[in-house]
């Protein structure tokens, strides 16, 4: 069932052009939007976003999309935090609870609780049948296809297309996106199949730079804006399949803290396509140079024509219009977790300790 690959991670992440094209054809058929009469976010005060491990970093992308293109103010949350919190919440919003399996038992607990709160559950599963989804009023199919692979790949991207069309929805019903800016969007995310599969390009540099990966003790990734919540993503992949100490940063965090980590032991990967924070993201990896840290700069051409000397390698991505640059760029997080794992000869598709589901508290 591996089809040809030595792992379903591997498979998984291969899969992500076509299962993304099944998103696409049910979210945005004939390039509009299509998402259910009742998601109509116009006269909401606020989005809450609740979740667990990678699915809530989809949910920490997802509030830079809210915010910026529909001005919707989103609240995020781990789920066992939320659930205790047992948080104040308006009538007039949404919670979303976003899960794969759709039966992590906090989760659960958390959409539970918001019931009776708030004017609308939302799930978005991969399990249409999962309790999550059941007890949602509404449930959105991220359509990834069934995951085996501990390590979350192809839901996480299907969980962000997911989450894309709806912040689209809401910046028209909301009277924040203009018709013309609306059609680049659509077009933009109708491309991605075809730039992910330019991404998935790179494997075989990934896997050569992943032997250096493989001897590091820690591994930094930085990020800014919807970059950061995918820094995360990439240091929670790398951790769990490969063991090795990861840790992700907002860029501009560095100088807080954690650039006194950096020497020439540490390798930086910075996720910096050319958008318009790329210049304080390329000054923040210079000061990771300028204490001899290896820095790995992923970006796309014109990134990588300004940003890539003094860098111990690069990658090159294609370029993809400013806020959906996460999406793409997880292919490469994920492969690098990939091969590095790969490299060291750990269980990558059952890494100790973990489980698929997490139905316990
Ligand atoms: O099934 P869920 O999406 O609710 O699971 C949430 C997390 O347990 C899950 O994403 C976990 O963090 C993965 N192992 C990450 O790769």
């Amino acid at each position: 069932e591996k089809a040809g690959y030595k792992h379903f991670m591997a498979k998984e992440i291969a899969e992500q052009p076509v299962v993304l094209g099944d998103a696409l054809r049910h979210y945005l058929p004939n390039g509009q939007l299509n998402l259910p009469e009742g998601l109509d976010f116009t006269d909401l005060d606020r989005l809450t976003l609740v979740a667990c491990g990678t699915a809530f970093y989809a949910c920490s992308v997802a509030k830079y999309w809210f915010e910026q293109l529909a001005g919707l103010p989103c609240e995020i949350d781990v789920a066992s935090e939320f659930r205790y919190r047992e948080p104040p919440m308006p009538k007039r919003s949404f919670a979303i609870f976003v899960s794969q399996s759709g039966e992590t038992a906090d989760t659960l607990a958390a959409l539970r609780y918001c019931h009776e709160l708030v004017a609308k559950t939302v799930a978005v599963v991969n399990v249409p049948t999962s309790s999550i989804a059941r007890e949602c009023d509404i449930a959105l199919p991220i359509l990834a296809g069934v995951e085996v692979g501990v390590a979350s790949t192809k839901a996480f991207t299907c969980q962000l297309l997911v989450l894309a069309a709806m912040a689209l929805k809401a910046g028209v019903d909301r009277g924040h996106i203009a018709p013309a800016d609306l059609d680049e969007h659509l077009t933009t995310l109708r491309a991605l199949p075809g730039l992910m599969n330019t991404a998935l390009g790179c494997s075989e540099q990934i896997e050569k730079l992943a032997e250096r990966l493989a001897e590091a003790q820690d591994i930094l990734f930085l990020g800014r804006g919807p970059m950061f919540p995918l820094a995360l993503e990439g240091a929670l992949k790398l951790k769990e399949i490969s063991y090795i100490h990861a840790e992700g940063y907002a860029s501009g965090e560095l100088k807080h803290g954690p650039i006194a980590l950096i020497d020439r032991s540490v390798p930086v990967i910075v996720l910096a396509p050319h958008d318009r924070l790329f210049d304080k993201t390329v000054s923040n990896m210079q000061e990771v140079m300028a204490r001899h840290g290896e820095v790995l700069l992923i970006s796309d051409g014109k990134g990588l024509a300004a940003a890539s000397d003094g860098t111990w390698a690069t990658l090159k991505m294609p370029s993809v219009a400013e806020p959906w640059a996460p999406i793409l760029y997880a292919v490469p997080a994920q492969l690098l977790a990939y091969y590095t794992a790969v490299a060291k000869g750990t269980d990558v598709d059952q890494p100790r300790n973990l489980a698929k589901s997490v139905t316990v508290e």
